[in-house]
């Protein structure tokens, strides 16, 4: 029986080695099984509110900014504050003073201080600003308290994390959304619009990146928790600003899906030595490369490249490139449009054949404007440029969930969108630590990607 057993293994693989077909290489992680009882949240909505009480913990840079921000958006109150870091609750708290709002209730002193938030009665969303390991645990603890979370980017490094974030979701029917503020970048909306015009054709392939280097920043991380980061995790760590506007765009988990990913890095030649400059140290053992690429495939057979690299001296990029079947979109290193496109009274002949027109500046800016962007208004955008934030993105952002919530409707960024934008880091890490195998990419929905078609923004009638 056994040497039988052996004999069917042995022509098994040869019969696969003579055939074309390619030796099933991809590695699978586990789906857990949704619990008993519980189902999906595509489409969640909630009960309307007409204030949106926020609690926002971690106050750093980027908290601190949130909290100023939030004052100028309509229908929403911080009611309370929470950092480890006293001092930063006093600044935000005189912020909130300045801009002649009510004073929040505050919360310091421990760790675990941001438990007192989540329980507070006056709190519907809990809006984490913290350190990435802080993230999930105080996003969990929200939505056992009956709060909607709001988590900054990337929401969860881990599968283990980002499924607990997910089965946590849908059991409470709470929002758990990412803050990802550069879906809301004027040309990005503006391309998402464009591009469901359907002006260029279909979108085949995309392209984002977070290409920003951060030797001016890594000191002013709170305990440096951005660099130990880097230097305990290899794979790409920061792939939603990449990733999230050209999933728009491809409408993931709205009638397609990522299915395999594969990943490659360079060795951390710059990594290794900004240990040394902060700790006066060399890392040997430093985990991110210096650069890293991951190569996604969808299920409509349509591809996106998303790269990482906050070590070298290169000029800031998000790269957002769209390739359409008739026309391309561009936004680094400088906006363009691109047409397959012919004039009146132009000869056509073999060197014509194919040839593109590109549209920069005034004449890229009016293509654009026929195709206005359904959540802005000419009031909403000159707020959003006065408030700012990255521009105004932020502020589009903050602007876009709370208008979701006072309405009852559901988020544009849901905790699918969180799941299937955050797992680039565990996948691309898995890839790049077994000889750049490819990686299937779990159906986070577990079987609902396809129930909603195309993406689209929630609109009060
Ligand atoms: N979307 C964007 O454009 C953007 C830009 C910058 C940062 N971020 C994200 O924002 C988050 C914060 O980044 P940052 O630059 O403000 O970092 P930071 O170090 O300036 O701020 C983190 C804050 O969290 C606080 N904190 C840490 N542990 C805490 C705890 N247990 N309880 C309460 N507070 C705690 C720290 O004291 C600090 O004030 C990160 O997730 C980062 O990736 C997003």
């Amino acid at each position: 029986m056994k040497l039988r057993t052996l004999f069917l293994a042995a022509a098994a693989l040869l019969a696969a080695a003579c055939s074309n077909k390619p030796v099933q290489t991809v590695l699978k992680t586990d789906v857990p099984v949704r619990p008993a009882g519980q189902e999906n949240v595509i489409g969640l909505t909630t009960e309307p509110l007409e204030t949106v009480r926020i609690g926002v913990v971690g106050l750093g840079m980027r908290g601190s900014d949130a909290v100023e921000r939030l004052t100028y958006v309509p229908g929403a109150v911080v009611t309370a504050l929470c950092d480890i870091v006293p001092e930063r609750v006093a600044a935000s708290q005189k912020a909130l003073a300045d801009r002649g709002c009510p004073a929040a209730k505050e919360y310091t002193g421990s760790d675990d201080a941001w438990k007192g938030l989540c329980e507070q009665e006056d709190v519907d969303v809990v809006y984490i600003c913290t350190d990435w390991s802080h993230h999930v645990p105080v996003a969990l603890y929200a939505m056992e308290q009956g709060k909607h979370a709001a988590v900054e980017v990337p929401a969860a490094g881990t599968l283990e994390d980002i499924w607990a974030l997910v089965n946590t979701a849908e059991r409470t029917r709470r929002h758990c959304i990412m803050l990802e503020n550069c879906c809301y970048d004027f040309f990005e909306m503006s391309v998402l619009a464009m591009v469901q015009s359907g002006a260029i054709g279909e979108p085949i392939h995309g392209e984002g990146s977070y290409q920003h280097n951060l030797d001016p920043f890594w000191k002013a991380y709170q305990g440096n928790w951005r660099l130990q980061e880097n230097q305990k995790n290899r794979g790409d760590l920061y792939p939603t600003h990449g990733l999230g506007p050209v999933a728009q765009v491809m409408n993931l988990h709205r009638g397609d899906r990522m299915t395999t990913l594969v990943a490659m890095d360079t060795k951390p030649f710059n990594g290794a030595k900004m240990s040394e400059t902060l700790y006066g140290k060399a890392d040997a053992t430093f985990a991110a490369g210096d650069q890293t690429c991951t190569l996604i495939q969808t299920e409509k057979g349509k591809t996106i490249l998303v790269e990482h690299d906050v070590m070298t001296p290169r000029p800031y990029s998000r790269m957002y490139q769209i390739v359409g079947t008739d026309g391309y979109a561009s936004k680094y290193p400088m906006q363009v449009l691109c047409f397959r496109e012919f004039r009146e009274g132009e000869e056509v002949n073999a060197h014509t054949v194919g040839i593109e027109r590109t549209y920069t500046g005034d004449a890229m800016k009016e293509k654009l404007s026929a195709h206005p962007v359904p959540i802005l208004t000419p009031e909403l955008e000159a707020l959003a440029k006065e408030v700012g934030g990255h521009g105004g993105m932020d502020y589009i952002m903050d602007y876009r969930w709370v208008y979701c919530l006072r309405n009852g409707l559901p988020m544009d960024i849901d905790v699918y969108d969180l799941a299937e934008w955050c797992c680039v880091t565990p996948l691309s890490r898995l890839s790049i630590e077994n000889g750049n195998r490819p990686v299937e990419v779990p159906d986070f929905t577990r079987g609902a990607w396809n129930q909603v078609q195309g993406f689209s923004y929630a609109l009060a009638q």
